[in-house]
Order: C-alpha cells, then sequence, then structure tokens
C-alpha cells in the first residue's frame, strides 16, 4: 500500500514540472511533509566550517527559492537548509517553461533564469522562520546577482550585508548558466576581485557567516585549478561542486534532451563525481566541499564522501523518488560506514584518495 506521499508523487509526477513544484512546496509549506523523525545516528554527525550537522544530507538551492518551507524542508529529515538563489531585486526569471523532467534519463533541465521574491521579501521570511524556531537547522542562503544589474559584484555585496545577520553560511553562485551575469565570475580576475570585495564586506558586517563558492561542471581543467587557486587564497570556507551541466551527453533518451538549460539528476552524476575528485586532490581535502549532482540514494552519497565530499546536497533526485529520500539515503549511509568499519563520517571523507 502506497503511503499518501507516495500517492501524491504519482500524482505530481503527471503535471508540468514547475506547476508540480508549486504543488509540492505549498503541500510542504503547510506541514504535509513526511513526518519529522530524530537524528539518532552519531556516525554521521561532524562540524564542518564552524558549524555542526546532524547529518550531512541538505537539500540544493532552487528547491525553496523563496524560503517559503523551511519548517517543511527541515522535517525532510536533512541535516541543513539551502534556500535561493535570492537576488537583491525580486526577478520574473524566462519565460516558461523552463522546467523539464526527463523522465526516462531521471533527468531535468532547467532555464529557471532566477525567479524569485527579492533579498527584502525572502529575508522577512527567515527571520520570521528564526523567530519561531531559533535552534534551527544550519541555514545557507544561495546568492545570485540580478540579470540586469549593471554591477553584479555590487549586488553580492548587497545581499551579504542583508543575509550576513540571519544565515549561518552564505553561497555565491558564480556558475548559472541561465542568465546574463550568473556566469561573469568565472572570469578569474572578475572572482578574485569579487571574493576581495566579499571578504570586506563581510569583515566590515559585523556578522561572520561562513562563505562557500559553487561551481560548474562544465570547466576545462587548467580553468578550474585557476579558479580554486583563487578561491582557497581568498579563504572561502567551502566549495560546492556543483551545478548543473550545459552539456547533453548522449545516452539522454528524454525527448526534451536538447531544452535548453542546465541539466540534473543521474546524467549528471559521474560528471560531478569526477569534479568533485579533482577539487579534492588539487585542495588536499584541506578545504570543506559539498557534493551535489545526480544523488538518489544512500550509496551515491557514500560514493560523494569516499570523493572527498563533507556534506551533499540533491534536487533532482527529490523529484523522481520522493521526500522519503533523505530519510532512506541517511541510514542507508549509515550502514555504508558501518560496513566499512568507520565510527564516523569525517574518517571516510576522501578515503579513495588514500586508498
Ligand atoms: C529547477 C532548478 C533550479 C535551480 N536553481 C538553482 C539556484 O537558484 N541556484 C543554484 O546554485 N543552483 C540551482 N540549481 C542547481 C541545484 O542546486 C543543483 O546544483 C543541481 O540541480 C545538481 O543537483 P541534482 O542533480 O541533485 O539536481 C537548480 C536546479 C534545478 C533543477
Amino acid at each position: 500500500m502506497g503511503s499518501i506521499h507516495q500517492i501524491a508523487n504519482l500524482v505530481l509526477r503527471h503535471l508540468p514540472a514547475e506547476t508540480a513544484h508549486g504543488f509540492a512546496l505549498r503541500g510542504l509549506s503547510a506541514g504535509l511533509g513526511p513526518r519529522e523523525r530524530p537524528d539518532d545516528l552519531p556516525i554521521l554527525d561532524q562540524s564542518c566550517f564552524g558549524l555542526r550537522f546532524a547529518n550531512p544530507v541538505g537539500v540544493s538551492a532552487g528547491f525553496d527559492k523563496n524560503a517559503v518551507a523551511i519548517a517543511g524542508m527541515t522535517k525532510l529529515g536533512g541535516g541543513f537548509i539551502e534556500v535561493g538563489g535570492v537576488t537583491p531585486l525580486p526577478q520574473a526569471g524566462n519565460p516558461r517553461p523552463r522546467l523539464f523532467r526527463l523522465t526516462p534519463d531521471k533527468a531535468a533541465i532547467n532555464r529557471m533564469g532566477f525567479n524569485n521574491d527579492g533579498a527584502e521579501i525572502v529575508r522577512e521570511r527567515v527571520s520570521d522562520h528564526l523567530a519561531r524556531e531559533p535552534a534551527s537547522l544550519p541555514l545557507g542562503i544561495n546568492m545570485a546577482a540580478n540579470a540586469a544589474s549593471p554591477d553584479p559584484a555590487q549586488d553580492f555585496i548587497d545581499l551579504i550585508t542583508c543575509f550576513g545577520p540571519v544565515a549561518d553560511y552564505l553561497t555565491i553562485d558564480v556558475s548559472c548558466p541561465n542568465t546574463e551575469n550568473g556566469q561573469v565570475f568565472l572570469e578569474p580576475t572578475a572572482l578574485e576581485n569579487l571574493l576581495a570585495r566579499l571578504n570586506a564586506a563581510r569583515d566590515t558586517s559585523g556578522s561572520r557567516p561562513a562563505l562557500v563558492a559553487k561551481l560548474a561542471p562544465d570547466l576545462e581543467d587548467t580553468h578550474l585549478t585557476e579558479l580554486i587557486e583563487i578561491i582557497t587564497a581568498a579563504g572561502v570556507d567551502a566549495i560546492n561542486l556543483c551545478n548543473t551541466t550545459t552539456k547533453r551527453p548522449t545516452s539522454l533518451k528524454s525527448r526534451h534532451a536538447q531544452e535548453r538549460g542546465g541539466l540534473s539528476g543521474t546524467p549528471l552524476f559521474e560528471m560531478s563525481n569526477a569534479m568533485l575528485r579533482k577539487v579534492y586532490r588539487n585542495t588536499g581535502g584541506r578545504v570543506p566541499l559539498i557534493g551535489v549532482g545526480g544523488i538518489t540514494s544512500g550509496a551515491d552519497a557514500y560514493t560523494k564522501i569516499c570523493a572527498g565530499a563533507n556534506l551533499v546536497q540533491l534536487y533532482t533526485g527529490l523529484v523522481f523518488e520522493g521526500p522519503s529520500l533523505i530519510q532512506r539515503i541517511k541510514h542507508d549511509l549509515a550502514e555504508l560506514l558501518k560496513r566499512d568499519g568507520y565510527a564516523n563520517i569525517t574518517e571516510a571523507v576522501g578515503c579513495e584518495h588514500r586508498a
């Protein structure tokens, strides 16, 4: 017998992708998600860039862009929350349709274009949530520049000032393939200048949330190495690998495979793992990494941890597997760690590089 959540998932899968996502979010914010279960898996508990994570699994940026369902997302059982991408001013994003499910490929293509309610409203919602639940999970805000901004670096500074006091960490998304300003900071000098300005803004803001840089998987090796050097020299606290890809593997079967935008889900799994391995080797494991891309099981999450991730996030897997996936991943991950003789997850991070 299917649970109410499995049945709801089946129904949602027959709606256009963005409409279904809207319903799912409304359900979560109305408390219709799975019931919260206590985190009783100390093997998954770790401290990372100054924050404590009861487990390493988070829902990735783009799922709750407007912070309308933080409480519901908390109940999915993850160890942290990331809302956004948020831009300083509200933004409509690209025309619909702009989100496509590639069901035979367990994938999605999106060209949302940072549709969001803008920093002021999102910050109000985050503040309201924190007033109700002060001991909330570690909370990240994913930041992006407005598409039409004449000074995208200033947008990031404004966002740090706005969200610094309410966020545990701030993600600088410099890897979005879907807007005018989405990738301007993949240019090394531009990134270096941006990070210097952001560090200065954070130092004078009076709050000190951790900074996370999120990169795209489509970078050439030398380009990636150069960006990683800049990011580590600037003292960025962690690196998120990775955003969606503009590549289209020939294995894709869906009729939507050639839609414009960023591809996520299963076809991104190996690509993002390869990037994770490279960056772990480049940084010698000194910078915490958040592994994202194509996770649909505890075994997938374990692969990323062994490749070098301290934390993992997922989005597209939730669309296909449903909201109970996070609980399953945690349970299976704990079993895999025990099977391999680890007392705590931190011992397994990057273990394949030591084998
Ligand atoms: C509809 C959609 C919207 C997204 N929006 C954002 C965003 O605003 N900011 C961001 O950094 N990543 C965004 N992402 C990328 C995800 O956070 C994640 O990096 C990517 O989907 C790979 O993970 P997955 O394969 O588990 O989905 C979005 C992804 C999707 C599918």
